[in-house]
């Protein structure tokens, strides 16, 4: 365990102060250790009181990241193998896409604790505000045909829905293909990027990169009205570790199913889409249509108001709910 979070986990267990020389002894590290790793998360945002006198006391913690409370909640760790914490990159794609073309391994996790760059879809800014969210990247190296890269999205969309719900008294929907709402606000975002191996036609490896609103907090103006956090929606704390170790742990019992797809079932009921008029943009096209159904798949099947029926693949869809 790290020394920053054996420290808290002792300054958690009690109520009253501890002293630097009681902390190292019981760490087995020495004084300066443990003041080292007391600046740090202060760094982080505890709030820790120190005195010469009594020693330091935590007054209050945010949920902080951290590998060992991940660990504790992971069932196994096919998703989770090894995983990689920042407290700021530019985007965990990003990372976890140089890794990968460095044969980092399948079931790598990269996660950040705020974004300067975090993407979505179509380049879109991802809101990562420190301490607030879920910014994840998972490393997955699939035996799948190229094609068969949007069935990644569903599976993780679908996997992502059931650990919202397991840890929080909500009910998640999918918009198709990779958003996740509550009561009809966006609370998760999904991008999915793939590289390809040419000779095969498979995919050399596919970064699932994860972002979800865990916190209760204010959006900005733009936002406001469309977007929500799991805190916000269930008026109930919400551990990010426990959280994070939920969509490893779902995503690991899905992954044997991307072959055969089973998981589509749970896509479709969980769809917001399905049955609703929706506006489809197609590169600087859009128009009306209603949709009809999500295939075996993945695609989207719409009707649009000439009676033509249309398979997407891609592209994207906005509906009003
Ligand atoms: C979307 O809303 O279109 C998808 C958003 C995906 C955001 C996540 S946060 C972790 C990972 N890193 C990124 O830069 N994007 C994804």
């Amino acid at each position: 365990m790290a020394t920053k979070d054996a420290v808290l986990q002792a300054l958690r267990q009690t109520n009253f102060p501890l002293s630097g020389e009681r902390l190292a002894r019981q760490l087995g590290i020495s004084r300066n250790a443990v003041w080292k790793a007391v600046r740090a998360l202060q760094k982080d945002g505890c709030r820790i009181t120190a005195s010469t006198r009594t020693g330091y006391r935590l007054v209050e913690a945010p949920d902080l990241l951290s590998e060992t409370e991940i660990s504790r909640w992971l069932v196994q760790r096919e998703i989770g193998s090894s995983i990689e914490i920042h407290q700021e990159l530019d985007s965990t794609n990003n990372r976890a896409k140089e890794l990968a073309a460095r044969g980092a391994p399948h079931g790598t996790i990269i996660i950040a604790d705020s974004q300067t760059a975090g993407r979505g879809r179509f380049s879109r800014q991802f809101f990562s505000p420190l301490h607030s969210g879920i910014y994840m990247s998972i490393i997955l190296r699939p035996i799948l045909p190229a094609e068969c890269a949007v069935m990644i999205t569903s599976m993780a969309a679908v996997a992502t829905s059931r650990a919202i719900e397991s840890v929080a008294d909500v009910d998640v929907g999918i918009k198709w293909v990779n958003d996740l709402y509550i009561n009809r606000r966006k609370c998760c975002g999904i991008l999915c990027e793939a590289s390809m191996d040419f000779e095969s036609g498979g995919l050399e490896y596919v970064v699932a990169g994860i972002g979800v609103n865990v916190a209760r907090m204010q959006f900005p103006k733009e936002l406001e009205s469309i977007a929500t956090s799991i805190e916000n929606e269930c008026q109930m704390p919400v551990s990010r570790n426990r959280l994070i170790a939920e969509i490893a742990n779902q995503i690991a019992g899905l992954y044997p199913d991307l072959a055969t797809g089973s998981f589509m079932a749970e896509s479709r009921r969980r769809s917001v889409v399905i049955g609703q008029s929706v506006t489809v943009h197609s590169g600087t096209q859009s128009y009306p249509a209603e949709a009809l159904d999500i295939d075996e798949q993945g695609h989207l099947i719409v009707r649009r108001e000439d009676g033509q029926t249309e398979i997407l693949n891609s592209g994207e869809i906005s509906i009003k709910l």
